[in-house]
């Protein structure tokens, strides 16, 4: 079942809904049985929490790896990074006598998130509101990121790490960006009717030739490390940020971020050519959440979408924002599946249904009275879609201690049961819990 491994020893994990479906248990897990974990695309709108020393501590920019002093953690070339930000993890982890040193390589061609790109993200958010209403609003992190990637392919703004550590460079660059930078954030904040304050090129230079000094010993090109790992026959696991549905070519656009999430950004996003990733791990959960503006179809309101979220602890770990929830959408999940090339999927948040008397899944879409047989491209369609749902019985009881697949209630097995089937790509672990203990290995 599923589809064929395509050779190569390399593996990634990647989300396959629109976030938090729990890739960060999955990658902890892998990342013990890797040498290599790297980072290909986004910055730090995603996030997961893990646990060190008995705390909770969110990872927004570093590699799950960054806990295990003998691997090595990559952030590619592909990852838009925000050197505050970045710093403040390391420091945050590094208070916790967690030993961030050559365990961490940071790609010199990734591009620097800049205090404009942030401004601009949150300008751009209310002039769309203002001249388009509030509807056209993409509901970003307001971390910056699309401003950055844009930034990126449109160039001549453009500031990346290698240009971050070389002092003589950003004081040359900076002032020359903030000129053209003010007066892009004056026009988006006449045109919200909102404020902003100019930006002084001088202190930007000042602050950001620090921070470059910082993270200066972890810069290097990394793609001749990860290209001299896959030689020596290391192997690397990639961790895909954000996910499958807010990736910018095959997510539900404009609704989505501005990187190639799915296992397609690995080869652009590290400088390792395609072929070398053998297994790719699709993360799902049991019912689906959202944060942000766009279409969801499987999305329900009311009592029962009000008990999931909080048993599910449904708000964000970038943004603290609720998460709109919704049933499993195999629709969206079969096209996620496939653009990510899945050859396994892990199933999470099962435990998070238990005590409802039935459960439904969402199989198809109908438009226009018409039964779908391709994922709409488009976000209206995409809005007014019927979906087409079966429904399964509900089970019962807390399953966070069972220890084997085969002790679950046989109404959770049977739910598993037909989502592979639907999908033809074997679910190799279910997770009833976030703890390590709670991951059930099928395989
Ligand atoms: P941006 O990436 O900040 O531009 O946000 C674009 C959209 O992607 C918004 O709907 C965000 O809520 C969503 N988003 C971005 N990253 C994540 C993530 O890691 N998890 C969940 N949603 C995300």
């Amino acid at each position: 079942m599923g589809h064929a491994r395509t050779g190569g020893r390399h593996a990634a994990v990647n989300g396959l809904q629109w976030g938090d479906e729990g890739k960060g248990q999955l990658v902890d897990l892998l990342a013990e049985r890797h040498d290599v974990i790297a980072r290909y695309n986004g910055g730090n709108n995603a996030g997961h929490s893990v646990h060190v020393g008995g705390e909770k501590y969110a990872l927004h920019l570093l590699p799950s790896g960054i806990l295990y002093p003998d691997k090595l953690n990559v952030i590619g070339n592909g990852v838009v990074i925000d050197p505050k930000g970045l710093l403040e993890e390391i420091d945050g982890l590094q208070g916790r006598d967690v030993v961030i040193q050559d365990n961490l390589r940071i790609s010199n061609r990734a591009h620097v998130v800049m205090p404009w790109h942030r401004e601009e993200d949150r300008l751009l958010e209310v002039a769309v509101a203002a001249t388009q209403g509030e509807k056209r609003r993409i509901g970003t992190t307001g971390r910056g990121i699309g401003p950055c990637y844009a930034d990126k392919a449109r160039r001549s703004l453009a500031i990346r790490i290698i240009d971050l550590v070389d002092p003589k460079r950003l004081a040359q660059v900076v002032p020359n960006v903030v000129k053209i930078k003010n007066r892009v954030l004056k026009a988006l904040a006449d045109a919200g009717d909102a404020t902003f304050e100019a930006l002084d090129a001088a202190a930007l230079v000042e602050e950001y030739t620090a921070l470059g000094a910082r993270l200066a010993p972890f810069v290097t090109d990394t793609g001749v490390l990860l290209r001299a790992a896959d030689a020596d026959g290391r192997t690397i696991l990639f961790e895909g940020a954000n996910a499958a549905l807010l990736d910018v070519d095959h997510g539900t656009y404009p609704y989505v971020t501005s990187s190639n999430c799915t296992s397609l950004g690995i080869y652009a996003g590290t400088g390792l050519p395609g072929g070398h990733v053998g297994s790719i791990a699709g993360v799902a959960k049991a019912y689906t959440s959202r944060v942000g503006a766009g279409p969801f179809p499987t999305e329900i309101a009311g009592d029962i979408a009000d008990h999931l979220r909080e048993v599910g602890h449904e708000y964000g770990t970038t943004t603290g924002r609720p998460r709109r929830i919704g049933w499993m959408d195999l629709m969206a999940l079969a096209y996620t599946a496939a653009t990510s090339g899945a050859t396994e999927l892990t199933l999470t948040g099962i435990s998070v249904l238990s005590g409802l008397s039935e459960v439904k899944l969402g199989v198809g879409y109908t438009l226009g009275g018409s039964e779908l047989d391709t994922y709409p491209a488009n976000a209206e369609d995409l809005d007014a879609v019927e979906t087409v749902y079966e429904t399964l019985p509900g089970f019962e009881g807390d399953l966070g201690d069972t220890r084997s697949f085969g002790d679950l209630p046989s109404a959770a097995q049977a739910y598993v049961g037909r989502i592979e089937e639907v999908l033809g790509v074997a679910i190799t672990r279910v997770c009833v819990g976030r703890r390590r203990d709670q991951i059930l290995e099928r395989a």
